[in-house]
């Protein structure tokens, strides 16, 4: 096993109403001026926001509101943010809404703390900001686990770049099923779609042997396919609806990447789709997942067919190995189309006039899959997408 050390700085309440029980509390360590930060509205129509403002309200909180964080929010907007927190002297950031939200405010809350540009100083100065306004995350769309990692994905449209930066923890994740009720089942479905996916990129890296992170990976994934079929055959199952939003926590939170490197390439392909196109990003990883699998079974058999096996169920019955895996991706083409998601680009609706040497050329390379492909490579499997 590689070597690890695993400590975890946020703190879940999950269930029913834990902003009622919870968030006075979390608000009371905090100075008096919260920077209230939220997407397009969803909340104002939803009644979470009435909930959240009661609370802090009934805290004594000055709050300012940081609002329209766009999906794939972008680097102007975290400036917006930071500048608004500057301004506004904020103690506290209350970020309120899915992964767009959550990911905004990491790196707002380390850049209003910083002089230098965050972007120039992590990638050119390869330095990470060590002072952060504090935080705390009321996920009202699950999917990408965001609320349980420091990493966020910031769309700098000067650049055409879709990229990770490194901010704040959060202090604390507020994971109410019921604030997520309102979601509309399309984004039901592509969040859990990115769930799966960050357990498949998570399997798929090294060690490729035997691990326990990858057998509770294993189960997380099941759980995430049995609780989509339920969720899509009834869309108000709270039991299904409960257990996807931890399989989103559990998918992000560190703990099925202990002891192991990740692969992530496709998430770093669909993350340069998005930067040129904007597309959901659970959709974009379902137009690519099954190609990128195609393309790399003869180096990624032996996952592949543990995968086919373990998760999707499939028979060994006298297959190779090769031809497991194949199966097993099969398995999962076949889940993308059962599921109602782009199985390709066309099916995502993207327009096929795009400059795709350039978007394959912009894809960052990850260590630590199977595929260890190439720029030219990584243009094949784009190819193979269309
Ligand atoms: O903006 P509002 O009006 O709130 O509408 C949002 C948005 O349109 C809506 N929504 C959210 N909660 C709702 C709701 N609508 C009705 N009822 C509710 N309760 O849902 C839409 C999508 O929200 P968004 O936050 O954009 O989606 P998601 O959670 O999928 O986040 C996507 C972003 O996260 C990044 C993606 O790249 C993308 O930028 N990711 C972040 C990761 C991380 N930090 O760990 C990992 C992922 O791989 C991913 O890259
Ligand atoms: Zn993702």
């Amino acid at each position: 096993m590689n070597a690890f050390t695993f400590s975890y700085p946020t703190k879940v309440y999950f269930g029913e109403k834990p902003a009622e029980k919870n968030l006075a509390a979390e608000l009371r360590k905090h100075g008096p001026n919260v920077l209230l930060a939220y997407g397009g509205g969803s909340i104002k129509r939803n009644g979470v926001y009435d909930e959240l403002i009661a609370i802090l309200d009934a805290a004594g909180k000055t709050v300012t509101e940081f609002t329209g964080i766009m999906s794939n929010p972008t680097y102007d907007k975290v400036q917006e943010g930071a500048s608004l927190a500057r301004d506004n002297h904020a103690d506290f950031i209350l970020a309120v809404g899915g992964g767009s939200v959550i990911d905004c405010c990491k790196i707002v809350s380390a850049q209003a703390k910083l002089d230098a540009d965050i972007w120039d100083y992590e990638y050119a100065e390869h330095k990470l900001p060590a002072e952060f306004i504090p935080m705390g995350a009321v996920v009202t769309a699950f999917g990408t686990g965001a609320e349980m990692n420091s990493g966020a994905v910031i769309t700098n449209r000067s650049k055409k770049l879709k990229s990770a930066l490194w901010g704040a923890s959060y202090d604390f994740a507020v994971l109410d099923p019921e604030y997520t009720m309102s979601m509309p089942m399309k984004q039901v479905i592509s969040g859990a779609f990115d769930t799966l996916s960050h357990c498949m990129e998570t399997y798929m890296g090294m060690p490729f042997g035997d691990n326990l992170s990858d057998e509770i990976n294993e189960a997380v994934m099941r759980s995430v396919i049995k609780n989509l079929r339920a969720q899509i055959a009834d869309p108000e199952d709270r039991q299904a609806r409960s257990e996807l939003i931890w399989a989103a926590a559990m998918g992000e939170n560190g703990i099925l990447k202990i002891g192991k490197q990740t692969d992530f390439q496709c998430h770093m392909m669909e993350h340069q789709l998005g930067a040129y196109t904007d597309c959901n990003h659970g959709m974009g990883l379902s137009a690519m997942h099954a190609r990128y699998y195609r393309y790399i079974a003869p180096q990624g058999k032996e996952k592949l067919a543990k995968m086919a096996q373990r998760v999707w169920g499939i028979d060994q019955a006298g297959r190779s190995e090769l031809e497991l895996a194949n199966a097993g991706i099969d398995a999962l083409e076949a889940f993308i189309r059962e599921i109602g998601m782009p199985s390709n680009f066309r099916e995502l609706g993207i327009s096929d006039a795009l400059p795709w040497k350039e978007i394959a050329d912009s894809v960052t390379i990850t260590p630590g899959g199977c595929g260890k492909l190439n720029h030219e490579d990584i243009l094949r499997v784009i190819e193979a997408c269309r």
